[in-house]
């Protein structure tokens, strides 16, 4: 069991320690409009504000080797070339060692008694990343040696850099300076923004023309230039314009030099877009260059990013007796929710950046992780997001975050969308006390003039799905529910069509969600209660419209959603059951036993303890709770993409970790603490032993680890950008360990094994700041707790 990297508690770091992971394990740097991708051998890159259309590094999809691209530092000592990071060169180091930490990766390389420690990270209140390299001569002789720096400029739309190459191999423009090298493509016309790549002192010599840096037919592992020891001093026109500055360095023996870099973004205004005709008003960049420009200056803005999230993570923190548990709730997991919020699904090394926009339910979801550490955030969110709804209630299904626009390619229809905006606010409220949202006026589908309190779009949201029921009085799905590959009405035999917006049968479909009706029995006793506060006050007649329609869906999920043992999944365009007994293939799926178990549907009857019996029994594997068994084994065109999957995949059979946790909610709903702690430490990484079998990062949640029925059972994918973050956050905060934010308090309700002992959590809330000692005496039961601002200390025996 080869093991790649350990966990640093401490710094909450991560530590690689063999830069030939099994797949690029990368870190997110930035946290306001700039972002960076950082893998542990400084592949990836970075862009402002949006992914696909101010693209500013290029990155190569599919390349092989994988990982191709990132910001390379290249060192040239006598005949020997390396990187700091391994890559691209791949020459053997005698140490290599990564960390990634909260928005900062350091990598340190040496080789032949030279050592390079480079730290990455973006400055908080910059558009750039600071890249401070420091060379090390440990040996005994001086060392005259070469430092080359190295980016390749992707030409801002990262999907036309890919495509339109009559074009593009004739736009691209640079500018030199002398400590700076400038990509200006497109700037000469509609653009206002560039961007370049600067260091803290005069190079002796650059190139901007790739392949006269690379030489024509050499890869990033081989760059003509440095192997000669030479600069080509090249100007990019047109084809591919790169960064690379050579330093010529001579290092006494214990001398250390530290070279700083600057790889920046700037937009500038219209009027003082040129210095000069056709020259770039370079001012911004000169300025964004001096404000790192000493160690100084680095150590302070990289002292101000520690505080920041010093900070953030002080807002929710735990001791137990579980390392692990602590490890996931005080450092990665709500790290990871951070980054699945400015990211929504846009760019991991399994999301390229030029697909999707944010998802509706996607981002409504991402919230639950996050309104505990930037409310304010959070709050804009919500009011961009509801914006992108049709005065119908329906909505986009996805909005690009440049725009905010909603996303005409994809359109909306799917049936589950709606509700999501009350989870999403609920979540908000309840964290921040702040019911004046609910006031704030907001358009539909951005149209000015539309503008309608935020509240009349929770009310449209419910009464949207409400309404739209099918024969059984259950929800109609659309083009899909949360599980965006139960296509009922899409009956596809083209394979150039999209299973998400090819609806080809839609006329008379019956085709209804049982995972939905469970989402809206949840969302609509929260409604509810929302309509029903003080602050509120809304009619008594519109709470109990709501009470009643929740009642009638209630009723229907039991005269026909249940089918002896487990709740049924849906109904099909005509009227057939979907994750039944009587089904071949697919007799349970997960989703419906969650969301049904969480809204309590027939828990009285008995019916969510034996649904959860039923999903242990037969979804159960040794990674998790695969999402439906036994999988289908071959396409299904009634059912849709669910079935193009090979078995144990993704939506086919896979553990797909972000609905895992709706099953654990709903075990502790159930008061099944045993049942809900194994299910978490099933799918939660800090648990997981095997590296190697995993693959991907050890240190956050994947979307999906495959599942008992694929080749390779218990291999993660699709990492970091996943709801399974804000999911599992809410999970172990709020139901495991049973901090729940209520609108006048906390409720203290853990459900968690005896075992466990006492744990302590300090949390903050509002302006209010609780040290919280809980003693599991194994008597269960709850302790509320009246918001009331300043510091309190509790010891609660439940
Ligand atoms: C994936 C889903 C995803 C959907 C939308 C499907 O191929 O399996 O997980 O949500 O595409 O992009
Ligand atoms: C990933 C999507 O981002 C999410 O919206 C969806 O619910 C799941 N896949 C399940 O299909």
């Amino acid at each position: 069991m080869k093991q790649y990297g350990y966990f640093d508690d401490d710094v909450r770091e991560f530590v690689i320690t063999d830069p030939a992971t099994p797949w690029p394990w990368i870190n997110y740097l930035g946290s306001e409009d700039f972002f960076s991708l950082i893998s542990n051998t400084a592949g990836g890159y970075c862009f402002c504000k949006d992914a696909k259309f101010r693209r500013i590094l290029r990155y190569r999809y599919n390349g092989v080797p994988m990982d191709s691209g990132g910001r390379y530092y290249y060192i040239k000592d006598g005949d020997c070339v390396w990187n700091p990071g391994w890559k691209p060169c791949k020459t053997p180091l005698d140490r290599y060692e990564c960390r990634h930490g909260m928005g900062y990766t350091r990598i340190i390389g040496e080789k032949d008694g030279l050592r390079a420690e480079a730290q990455f990270f973006v400055p908080r209140g910059s558009r750039c990343e600071v890249h401070r390299l420091r060379l090390t001569n440990t040996g005994a002789a001086g060392k005259c040696v070469q430092l080359y720096s190295f980016v390749e400029w992707c030409l801002w739309n990262a999907s036309t850099d890919m495509e339109n190459f009559q074009r593009n191999l004739s736009t691209g423009e640079v500018e030199i300076g002398d400590r700076i090298l400038y990509h200006k493509t497109e700037y000469r016309e509609r653009r206002d923004h560039y961007a370049f790549l600067g260091a803290n002192r005069p190079f002796d010599g650059f190139d901007t023309d790739r392949d006269a840096f690379l030489g024509p037919y050499n890869g990033f592992d081989a760059p003509q230039q440095v192997l000669q020891g030479t600069s080509g001093h090249s100007v990019a026109h047109g084809w591919s314009p790169v960064a690379a500055q050579r330093f010529d360095l001579n290092l006494a023996p214990g001398a250390t030099e530290e070279l700083i870099f600057v790889l920046g973004y700037v937009e500038n205004t219209p009027e003082a877009k040129f210095s000069a005709p056709g020259v770039i008003n370079k001012a911004p960049a000169e300025a964004m260059l001096r404000a790192f420009d000493t160690t100084e200056k680095v150590d302070a803005a990289f002292a101000a990013l520690r505080a920041y999230w010093d900070d953030l993570l002080g807002r929710f923190s735990l001791r137990s007796s579980v390392p692990e548990l602590d490890r996931t709730v005080n450092i990665w997991n709500q790290y990871q929710c951070m980054v699945t919020f400015f990211m929504s699904r846009s760019a991991s090394y399994f999301e390229s950046g030029i697909g999707r926009g944010m998802g509706f339910r996607d981002s409504n979801q991402d919230l639950a992780g996050i309104v505990h550490l930037i409310p304010e955030r959070a709050r804009q969110r919500i009011l961009d997001i509801a914006a992108t709804q049709f005065p119908d209630g329906g909505c986009y299904h996805q909005y690009q975050p440049l725009t905010k626009r909603g996303n005409h390619d994809i359109g909306g229809g799917f049936g589950d969308d709606p509700l999501w905006l009350i989870f999403g606010t609920v979540a908000y409220i309840k964290e921040t006390g702040d019911f004046g949202i609910l006031e704030e006026r907001v358009p539909f589908d951005n149209q000015a003039g539309t503008e309608v309190p935020l509240l009349e779009h929770l009310k449209i949201s419910f009464s949207r799905v409400a309404g739209n029921l099918g024969p059984h009085g259950l929800p109609l799905i659309g083009r899909a529910d949360w599980n965006d590959c139960l296509n009922l009405n899409c009956f596809s035999d083209n394979p150039d069509e999209s299973f998400q917006t090819t609806e080809n049968k839609t006329e008379g479909s019956r085709a209804e969600s049982l995972m939905i009706a469970g989402l809206f029995v949840a969302e609509g006793k929260d409604f509810a209660e929302l309509l029903a506060r003080p602050e509120v006050a809304a009619p008594e007649a519109e709470v109990a419209w709501v009470q009643e329609a929740v009642g009638r869906m209630e009723s229907a999920v039991k005269a026909h959603g249940w089918d002896g043992e487990w709740f049924l999944r849906a109904y099909d365009y005509y009227g057939r059951k979907i994750g039944s007994s009587e089904n071949e293939e697919s007799k349970i799926f997960i989703e419906s036993q969650g969301w049904c178990g969480i809204a309590r549907i027939g828990a009285v009857e008995g019916l969510c303890d034996k649904a959860l019996d039923a999903a242990s029994k037969y979804l159960e594997c040794e990674h998790g709770l695969v999402l439906n068994a036994p999988a289908f084994t071959s396409y299904i065109k009634d059912y849709g993409e669910i079935s193009s999957y090979p078995q144990g995949y993704k939506e086919n059979g896979g553990i797909f970790c972000h609905n895992n946790p709706w099953i654990i909610i709903a075990e502790a709903m159930a008061g099944r603490a045993e049942d809900a702690w194994r299910h978490y430490c099933k799918i939660s990484p800090a648990f997981a032993k095997d590296q190697s079998l995993r693959k991907v990062e050890p240190y956050v949640f994947c979307q999906m680890v495959a599942g008992a029925e694929a080749a390779r059972p218990g291999e993660g994918k699709n990492s970091w950008l996943t709801g399974t973050a804000a999911w599992t956050w809410k999970t172990v905060s709020e139901f495991i360990l049973g901090i729940k934010p209520q609108y006048d308090g906390l409720l203290v309700e853990p459900c968690i094994p005896v075992r466990i002992g006492t744990y302590r959590v300090r949390r903050r809330f509002r302006d209010a700041e609780y040290d919280l000692t809980v003693r599991l005496t194994g008597r269960g039961g709850s302790f509320r707790i009246p918001y009331r601002p300043g510091f309190q200390a509790l010891e609660i025996e439940l």
